[in-house]
């Protein structure tokens, strides 16, 4: 039993030993009607999804790969909301755990040192105007060691046991990452994304930086000035003209 403090999150667990990906088993289990906060959980991921299409490495018994299902009764263009609540949810679960402070890069990084210790990989089912499920996908590295990195990700990837200096108990962080995560959704649901947006502000790193967007069609440069009611970043360029940006990867500096 993982001693869980939640009421909902976390309730029904789908443990695995290995999966292609947490993501799959989870809108299967979504499609067959499980129930908002039903969890899947695996200790490797042998085809593991991150954003953009690319792979998420998953070694066995070393980081925490999760997927959990939401059934949040809101139209679809808030769903980026929702990805940021799980990254604050992430950053107060090691806070707790670990005592390390990390940060936000928008939309859903999180760093130590400026190096990626955590992903998120929100998916969608949803008609034209109502949310059907959300498949929320937090990846975490925790135990791995330094010489479980290739050279070329070494300042680009790190581990919770790297940057403390110990090992750190998944059971404990994946306890503490759900009892965060249901409250900070409960105070969304009933409150809405204001005090959510404020939290995600005081731990984000690019929010005043110049930095560079790349979105799947281009690049724009210029500070971030802030997010929307929504979640999406605001990008004021050098002729001050400010941009929307939905999805993209983010360069600081
Ligand atoms: C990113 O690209 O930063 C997002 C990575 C998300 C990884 C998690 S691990 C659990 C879940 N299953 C997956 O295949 N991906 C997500």
């Amino acid at each position: 039993s993982l001693g869980l403090k939640t009421e909902d999150f976390g309730r029904s667990i789908h443990y695995e030993e290995v999966v292609e990906t947490t993501q799959k088993v989870a809108h299967r289990l979504a499609n067959e009607g499980a129930k908002e906060g039903t969890i899947v959980v695996a200790e490797e991921q042998s085809n593991g999804r991150g954003r953009m299409d690319r792979k998420w490495v998953s070694p066995k018994y070393t980081g925490i790969w999760l997927s959990i299902i939401l059934r949040p009764n809101l139209p679809p263009h808030k769903a980026p909301q929702l990805t940021l609540i799980a990254a604050v949810s992430v950053v107060q679960a090691i806070e707790e755990v670990t005592g390390l402070s990390p940060e936000i890069k928008w939309p859903n990084d999180v760093l130590l040192n400026g190096k990626k210790i955590t992903g998120i990989l929100t998916e969608m089912q949803a008609d034209a105007d109502r949310i059907a499920s959300i498949i929320m996908g937090i990846g975490i590295n925790v135990n791995q060691s330094k010489e479980d990195y290739p050279p070329e990700l070494q300042d680009k990837a790190t581990s919770l046991a790297i940057e403390k200096g110990q090992k750190i108990s998944r059971a404990e962080l994946i306890q503490a990452l759900l009892l965060k995560l249901e409250n900070l959704y409960k105070i969304y649901i009933e409150k809405g994304f204001h005090p959510i947006k404020l939290l995600w502000e005081s731990y984000a790193v690019s929010i005043g930086k110049y930095i560079t967007a790349r979105t799947l069609t281009g690049a724009i440069a210029g500070k971030a000035i802030g997010i929307t009611d929504e979640g999406v970043l605001l990008l004021e360029d050098g002729e001050g003209k400010t941009h929307h940006i939905y999805s993209a990867d983010i360069e600081i500096g």
